[in-house]
C-alpha cells in the first residue's frame, strides 16, 4: 500500500478539478464531455474515498443510454465547445437515441459492470443493494445490445465498427484495414494534400505537439468512418453488413468476458438470474477468444471480421490475462513476452506497441507510449494468474512514471516523460486504485488469491 499522502492527495486533486458535479471530464481542453470507459476507470479510483460520488459517476453514464440498450462512448456536454459535439454526431436523427441528451453513436470497451461491482464493494451493504438493483437492468440491457447487435455469429466475438470503439484510436493493428476504407472524397482529399487546411482546424494539435497525436491521414480516416456510421444512423447490423471496417477487437472482447462475469456476480448479489440466452452468448465469447491465438507467434491478435485474417498484435495481446479465461500455459507464454526487455519491458512499461516493431513510435498516442489504464488492466491480469511479483513490479514502475511526470495522459516507455494532456483523470484514478491495493504492497494485507483455478483452467 502506497501511503505517501502527498501523492494520494495530488491524485485526488486532479479528480476534484475535473469534476463536473455528477460526472468527470477526462481532462481540461481536449476532452470536455463524459466518456464511457473513462468514467468507469474514474469510479474505480473515486470509490476509495467517496463511493457515493463514484456511484453517481456511473449512474450519470446512463443519461446517454439508447432505447436499444447501447451505451454511447460519449455523453455530450452541450455547453462545451468541441468538434465532436451535437452537430457532429447528430444522434437525434437516429432511432432510439435518448431525447434531449446528445450522445455519440458508438460504444467503447464495456467496463461498466466491472466498475459497478467495484463501487458496490465500497458502499454500505444496504446502499450497495439499492445501487446495484437500480443499475442491473440497465447494464443487462447494454450487454443484451452487445449480443443482439454486435455478435453476429456463434463465434461469440463482438464486432466493432470504428477504432474509437476499441478505446485505442490509432493502434497499428487495424491500420491496414482502415487503409482499405477509402471513399472517393477521402482519396481526393488526401491526394490534394489538404493537410495544412485540416491542421488549422484541429484542436488537439494546438493543445499538444502533433507528433503525439494521430497523423493527418489517420484523423481523416477516423472522421470518414464516423460519417459513414452517421449516414446509416448508427444501425449496427447494417454497418456490419456493408462496411469494410469491421473488427473482432481483442481488448473489447477480453473486457467483455470480465464484464460478463461481473454482471453474473451482480445478479447473484441482488438475487436475479442472467437470461439463459445471454448466458449462452457469454460462454461463446470465452471459446471465441481462443480462436484469436496465433500458433506461429504464440500471441493473441485482433481479427478482421470479414476476411477472418488476424491483424497485427499490440499491447492488447496481454488482455486475455485480464479476461481470466485462458489456460495457465498461455498465461505463462504471455508473461514471458511481457517481461521481454526487447519488446514490452523497457524501463517504463508497458509500451502500447512492442519496441521491436516497425510500427513503434515513442510519443505517438497508442503507437508506443505507456498508458496507466493498460498497466492497470495488465496488473489485474497478472494477479488473476498469481503473478504477484510481476504485478508489484509493474505497479512500482507505473508509480515511478507518474512520480516523475505527473498524471499525464500517456508516457514515454523509455524515459517516463509525460505526453498528451496533463492532469488526466484516469491516470489519477487508477493510480489511486493501485496505490491502495493491499495486494501490491508486498505486505500481507490481502495475500493475492489467484482468481484462476488451476484444475479448471489448465486446458
Ligand atoms: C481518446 C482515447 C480514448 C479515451 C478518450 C477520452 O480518444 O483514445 O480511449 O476514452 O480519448 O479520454
Amino acid at each position: 500500500m502506497d501511503t505517501d499522502p502527498k501523492f494520494i492527495e495530488a491524485a485526488k486533486t486532479v479528480l476534484a478539478n475535473n469534476d463536473r458535479g455528477q460526472w468527470t471530464i477526462p481532462a481540461h481542453g481536449l476532452y470536455p464531455h463524459q466518456w464511457l470507459w473513462d468514467s468507469c476507470f474514474i469510479a474505480i479510483g473515486l470509490r476509495h474515498y467517496n463511493p457515493q460520488r463514484a456511484a453517481t459517476e456511473l449512474k450519470s453514464l446512463f443519461r446517454g443510454q439508447w432505447r436499444n440498450g447501447m451505451l454511447p462512448h460519449i455523453v455530450i456536454n452541450p455547453n462545451a465547445r468541441h468538434w465532436a459535439d451535437e452537430s457532429f454526431w447528430k444522434s437525434q436523427d437516429a432511432d432510439g437515441a435518448p431525447a434531449g441528451q446528445p450522445t455519440s453513436g458508438m460504444t467503447q470497451p464495456p467496463m461498466v459492470a466491472i466498475a459497478a461491482l467495484a463501487v458496490a464493494q465500497k458502499l454500505p451493504q444496504a446502499e450497495a443493494q439499492v445501487f446495484l438493483k437500480s443499475l442491473y437492468p440497465k447494464i443487462l440491457a447494454y450487454h443484451n445490445w452487445i449480443y443482439q447487435e454486435r455478435v453476429p455469429s456463434n463465434a461469440g466475438l463482438a464486432v466493432l465498427i470504428h477504432p474509437w470503439e476499441t478505446g485505442l484510436d490509432n493502434s497499428p493493428g487495424w491500420q491496414k484495414l482502415i487503409k482499405k476504407f477509402s471513399p472517393l472524397w477521402v482519396t481526393t482529399f488526401l491526394s490534394l494534400g489538404l493537410s495544412k487546411l485540416v491542421e488549422r482546424f484541429r484542436r488537439d494539435t494546438k493543445e499538444v505537439p502533433s507528433s503525439q497525436r494521430l497523423t493527418y491521414e489517420e484523423a481523416v480516416k477516423l472522421l470518414a468512418l464516423s460519417f459513414y456510421a452517421r449516414r446509416r444512423h448508427y444501425d449496427s447490423k447494417k454497418i456490419i453488413r456493408q462496411s469494410r471496417f469491421t473488427v473482432e477487437s481483442l481488448i473489447f472482447n477480453c473486457i467483455l468476458i470480465a464484464a460478463n462475469r461481473a454482471l453474473g456476480q451482480i445478479a447473484q448479489i441482488i438475487s436475479e438470474d442472467i437470461p439463459a440466452g445471454l448466458s449462452l452468448g457469454f460462454g461463446q465469447t470465452v471459446s471465441g477468444l481462443e480462436s484469436l491465438w496465433d500458433v506461429q507467434d504464440m500471441q493473441y491478435h485482433p481479427r478482421a471480421y470479414k476476411s477472418q485474417k488476424l491483424l497485427g498484435a499490440s499491447i492488447t495481446t496481454f488482455l486475455p490475462l485480464y479476461a481470466g479465461s485462458i489456460s495457465r500455459e498461455r498465461a505463462a507464454q504471455l508473461v514471458s513476452l511481457l517481461k521481454d526487455s526487447k519488446q514490452y519491458w523497457p524501463d517504463f512499461p508497458v509500451p502500447s506497441v512492442s519496441i521491436a516493431s516497425s510500427d513503434f513510435d515513442e510519443d505517438r498516442y497508442w503507437k508506443g507510449p505507456a498508458w496507466i489504464n493498460m498497466n492497470w488492466l495488465i496488473v489485474q491480469g497478472l494477479l488473476n494468474y498469481g503473478y504477484d511479483k510481476e504485478a508489484r513490479d509493474l505497479y512500482s514502475r507505473s508509480r515511478a512514471m507518474v512520480g516523475k511526470s505527473g498524471f499525464h495522459e500517456y508516457f514515454s516507455a523509455f524515459s517516463g516523460e509525460g505526453y498528451g494532456s496533463n492532469d488526466f483523470s484516469w491516470s489519477a484514478a487508477l493510480f489511486l486504485d493501485l496505490a491502495l491495493d493491499g495486494r501490491l504492497s508486498g505486505g500481507s494485507e490481502s495475500a493475492a488469491e489467484p482468481m484462476v483455478n488451476e484444475q479448471t483452467n489448465n486446458t
